[in-house]
């Protein structure tokens, strides 16, 4: 593939449309398996056309050296008390990532096998994921999207099975009109 030319990317945070647009992909309940912690209720609703999350990405490949793009939108919504999550994953060449919040309020959750941290998100954070920590996004609003862009090194790779093995520490749980965090196994 021939070098990229500088190029203006436009998006619209109302609507998460990037343009020029690169792929979408959408993460409904049956992408999301053995991630939940009441493995029975994601069972009943695997089958839920309804949306998880998705995820616009800029034309910008994952290619060494280049900075790809992508803006997430996490529904609000919860499957027996956790909060709707992205999968999660660690990047197997550990290198840095930027997200910045654009609408809705959420976390950033991150994990380096031993401990784990929780950033707040909402329009303006920026939040750092320095190189080696897993991380995963929850939506914290009962009625609002939570919408970020990430941007991140194109030669890091995503690596989802890690997140199945090693967990993330914690999960988002519902708690009144919040929410805690509580250990990963409970
Ligand atoms: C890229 C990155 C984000 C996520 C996106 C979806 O390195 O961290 O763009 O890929 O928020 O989450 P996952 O990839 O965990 O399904
Ligand atoms: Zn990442």
């Amino acid at each position: 593939t021939p070098p990229l030319r500088p190029f203006q990317i436009t998006f619209d945070a109302a609507t998460a449309v990037v343009d020029p647009a690169g792929p979408v992909l959408t993460r409904r309940m049956a992408d999301l398996e053995g991630l939940f912690r009441d493995q029975r209720a994601w069972q009943e609703l695997r089958g839920s056309e309804k949306v998880v999350y998705s995820v616009h990405s800029s034309p910008v490949p994952e290619t060494p050296r280049e900075l790809p793009q992508s803006i997430t939108t996490i529904s609000p919504g919860e499957l027996s008390g956790e909060l709707f999550m992205t999968k999660g994953h660690q990047h197997p060449d550990p290198q840095g990532e930027i997200y910045l919040g654009l609408t809705g309020t959420g976390g950033l959750l991150l994990f380096d096998g031993a401990e784990h941290a929780w950033l707040d998100m909402s329009p303006g954070t920026i939040g750092y994921i320095p190189p080696g920590w897993a991380h995963r996004s929850v939506n914290v609003s009962a009625d609002e999207p939570y919408r970020f862009l990430a941007v991140y090194p194109g030669s890091a790779g995503h690596d989802y099975q890690w997140v199945l093995d090693h967990g993330m520490g914690a999960r988002a749980v519902r708690l009144g009109d919040a929410f805690e965090l509580v250990p990963y196994g409970g």
